[in-house]
């Protein structure tokens, strides 16, 4: 199984749980945000991804407006002891953003527990600010037993000087089991042991109390501790890197992977941003889960397991995946349309809707965040113009009749927002002559020989034609969206 899934993780759970109540993942990891309502797009553009305050007071902002109150009383019938202590949270003085946050995980998380099997493992990835609360959760859904180990993950990174405390540098990572039995490849994971430990072990010493299988054993490593220090964060400088906040590590990944599950097994991550786990499972040989609520995330994901295929094994590659929530041909488009004409604006999972689908997955835009009506502009993109200047091309998207006069409509907000490039998205059997006509009349983006209005329809891009703009949509929004200026991490000192 490869699937992936847009959409709040909560939706795909119950759906889940209604189709296998017994459970059937073998492994789940999770590393949601702080504000999983949030979108992270917008972190993009103008949250400085190096500026931890900053990203937290854009997490707070949208926490402290989440209602919470119907997925606390959720919890009265699913687990009364979470709900008791959700509700007791809600009474005193911690803030309300931390409950509703804390509420939102503890749903997901107990929908989690019963979509595992009972020899599977939960690994919930979160940092000091709210892991004492999130471990009491863990411990009302999986039971205080059932805690394997609290995992602290330390990295290294720059501090400010004029810092009052010390530099945090460590996230936690709980692992819980779902019963008493759970798989633990400890020979996948073992870590070399240090030269003292070795001396002791040389094979002249086998009859002073060392035995041969203890030597076998010895030479495989050491059982590793429940803190890690050799992995560095979210390897900036290397390939690996893809701009996605909060992207994690794949080493980190494959160890967790490696160590509890075995090859077929079925990984799953529900919030999963680029798809750390998803690469990481894939190329361990286990079958896998994907789920997040941003389309940019799937996007990545798929970008970032077939970039490096040939054409013919992308295609194939492509077919074996399922994509929930997505059209995959331009009968499935046509119908998201017209569903979004009727204003059924919500897919099964959550607030997907043709606009965003097109901005965000087809053409790897960012959305306009302010929903407006016809004769605005439904997306935008950025293109670097030079070394300094970026330009910008604003997107608008008919989902269901299109004429000249939208047309005209679009090149006045184009001239009006003074932007570069302005791409009127339809389906190829609304193309008019008369809005050819009106989209040419604008003439050409300047020192290029490609149109400044293009038309761009769903059937070209699902036959992959792409904006023309400059330097081609590689050098667009995304790629240039987070401006990685901090210094190499240092290099992990071995213990
Ligand atoms: C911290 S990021 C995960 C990063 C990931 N570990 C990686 O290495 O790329 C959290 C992700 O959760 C997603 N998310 C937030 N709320 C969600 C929800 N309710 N359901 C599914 N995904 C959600 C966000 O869009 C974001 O991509």
């Amino acid at each position: 199984m490869k699937q992936l899934y847009f959409g709040d993780c909560l939706d795909i759970l119950k759906d889940m749980y209604a189709k296998y109540p017994q459970g059937f993942i073998d492994l789940i990891y999770i590393d949601p945000p702080f504000n999983s309502k949030r979108n992270y797009n917008i972190l993009f553009e103008d949250v400085d991804m190096t500026d931890t305050k900053a990203q937290r007071e854009a997490f707070a902002d949208t926490w402290s407006n989440v209602s919470y109150k119907d997925e606390l009383l959720l919890l009265a019938d699913l687990n009364f002891d979470l709900y008791e202590f959700l509700r007791i949270l809600d009474k005193i003085n911690i803030s309300k953003s931390s409950v509703a946050y804390l509420t939102t995980m503890a749903v997901r998380i107990h929908y989690m527990h019963e979509v595992l099997k009972e020899t599977g493992s939960f690994y919930l990835h979160c940092d000091p600010n709210m892991s004492h609360y999130l471990k009491l959760i863990c411990d009302l859904i999986f039971g205080k037993v059932n805690l394997r180990n609290e995992i602290i993950w330390c990295y290294y990174g720059p501090g400010s000087p004029k810092m009052k405390q010390f530099n945090r540098k460590h996230d936690i990572i709980l692992w819980y089991s779902k019963g008493k039995q759970w798989t633990f490849n400890v020979d996948d994971v073992r870590f070399p042991h240090s030269e003292k430990t070795k001396q002791n072990y040389k094979p002249g010493l086998i009859g002073s109390g060392f035995k041969e299988a203890d030597h076998k054993i010895h030479k495989l490593g050491k059982v590793p501790e429940d803190w890690w220090s050799d992995i560095a964060i979210a390897a900036r400088s290397m390939k690996e890197r893809l701009g996605y906040p909060t992207q994690k590590p794949i080493k980190l990944m494959e160890r967790i992977i490696k160590a509890s599950s075995n090859e077929g097994d079925l990984v799953a991550d529900f919030f999963c941003g680029c798809g750390t786990t998803i690469a990481a499972a894939n190329k361990l040989g286990r079958n896998w889960i994907g789920a997040d609520i941003s389309h940019l995330a799937i996007k990545l994901i798929l970008n970032r397991l077939t970039d490096p295929l040939q054409e013919a094994g992308k295609k194939k590659f492509l077919k074996d995946i399922e994509i929930d929530g997505f059209p995959k041909d331009i009968d499935s488009a046509k119908q998201l349309a017209k569903s979004d004409e009727l204003l059924e604006k919500k897919s099964k999972h959550g607030a997907f809707d043709f606009q965003h689908w097109v901005v965000e997955f087809l053409l790897g835009g960012i959305r306009n965040p302010k929903d407006v009506a016809d004769g605005g502009w439904d997306g935008y993109i950025t293109f670097l113009k030079n070394n300094k200047e970026k330009g910008r091309v604003l997107i608008e998207v008919k989902s269901g009749n299109a004429n000249v006069t939208n047309m005209r409509q679009f090149v006045d907000v184009i001239n009006k927002e003074e932007a570069d490039i302005g791409v009127f998205v339809c389906f190829a059997e609304q193309v008019t002559k008369p809005m050819e006509l009106r989209a040419k009349e604008a003439g050409k983006y300047k020192g290029y020989k490609f149109d400044r209005i293009q038309i761009l329809t769903i059937e070209d891009m699902l036959d992959d034609r792409e904006i023309r703009m400059p330097g081609g949509v590689d050098a667009s929004t995304f790629k240039q969206s987070v401006n990685d200026v901090r210094p190499e991490d240092k290099p992990p000192e071995m213990f």
